[in-house]
């Protein structure tokens, strides 16, 4: 600590200050990258943690700066400890498939919190105002297939993709017993859909993105638009980071079912899709859910034409 009898800490005090903070710091690095590494953590939670880390470091370091406390060590130790404790708990949450596994197979689905046979608002807008019409579609974690079936029952040629086998069983199921055509697959989104090589003229996702996190994030763009022909029309909808839900702030929240989740900002959509699709609307509106509405993030945007990235290198030829 600083003795409070000697003269006023001046510019050298700072520097011991930095020079300390700089070599514990590292010393924290260390130690901190060692237990990520033994963890082994999958990408969506090594985000989690990562974001987690960063927070809490900036956080210590301007409270030591703004106190000129030279024993800094104790604070790091205590933070280390949060952090061990962070890592252990979501090493204890298990896959994204072992979750939602766990949800659909145990839940009857009328309890389901997100599980709903009525089309959400905003996509029923869109079909109701002709900005998408019947044609092929695909739904992006489909659940129990309640708007895949809405749609192929409206005409559209529809396949729906989820993690969850049981989600997709419970699809196949309601969808033979409302004698509705549609194709269901059993995939992981994130591993690119290899198993799907024709293309579509709408994609959407509904409640699925903020499953996946920032780190993850560019390679699904990647995939929806490989998904998508040319002018392909897209509707993401994902909780907004202004929602007052699942503890109220952050990106990162928890939910009363145990999965994390990552709730997006206008600007952070805007930045993913912008460079190979045409936003045409994006605006954060509350949505119904069966306990309360939750502020969401609805984007509905169409595939460039020509990708920027051929159009520079046709450019260059
Ligand atoms: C909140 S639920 C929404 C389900 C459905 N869209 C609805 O609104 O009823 C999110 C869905 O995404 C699925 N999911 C999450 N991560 C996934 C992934 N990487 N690949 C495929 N499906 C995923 C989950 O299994 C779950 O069914």
């Amino acid at each position: 600590m600083i003795d409070p009898t000697s003269k006023p800490p001046g510019i050298p005090l700072i520097h011991a200050l930095e020079s300390n903070l700089f070599g514990a710091i590292f010393e924290f690095h260390k130690k901190v990258m060692a237990l990520l590494r033994a963890a082994n953590l999958p990408n969506d939670k090594l985000a989690v943690a990562s974001e987690r880390i960063d927070h809490l470091l900036r956080e210590t370091t301007e409270e030591i700066k703004s106190i000129q406390d030279l024993n800094i060590q104790p604070r790091l130790d205590a933070m280390y400890e949060d952090v061990r404790r962070m890592v252990d708990e979501l090493v204890a949450l298990g896959s994204i498939r072992d979750q939602m596994e766990q949800i659909y197979s145990e839940t009857p689905p009328g309890d389901i919190l997100w599980n709903s046979e009525t089309p959400p608002k905003a996509l029923v807008e869109l079909i109701e105002a002709g900005q998408v019409q019947p044609c092929k579609a695909i739904d992006l974690g489909c659940g129990a297939g309640n708007y895949a079936i809405y749609l192929a029952g409206l005409g559209f040629d529809v396949t729906g993709v989820d993690i969850s086998p049981t989600a997709i069983a419970l699809a196949e199921a309601d969808a033979k017993r409302k004698s509705v055509a549609c194709r269901f697959l059993v995939a992981d989104i994130l591993a690119g859909l290899p198993e799907i090589t024709e293309t579509f003229d709408f994609a959407y996702d509904w409640s699925l993105l903020h499953h996946v996190f920032p780190l993850d994030r560019k390679r699904y763009a990647e995939t929806v638009h490989r998904l998508l022909v040319p002018g392909g029309k897209y509707l993401c909808v994902c909780f907004s980071e202004q929602d007052a839900g699942f503890g109220g702030t952050g990106h990162t929240r928890r939910t009363s079912l145990g999965t994390v989740l990552y709730f997006s900002s206008e600007d952070e959509l805007r930045d993913l899709f912008a460079p190979e699709f045409d936003i045409r609307t994006l605006k954060t509106v509350p949505v119904e859910g069966k306990r309360e509405p939750h502020l969401m993030n609805v984007a509905f945007m169409e595939k460039k034409l020509v990708s920027p990235k051929k159009r520079r290198s046709r450019r260059r030829t």
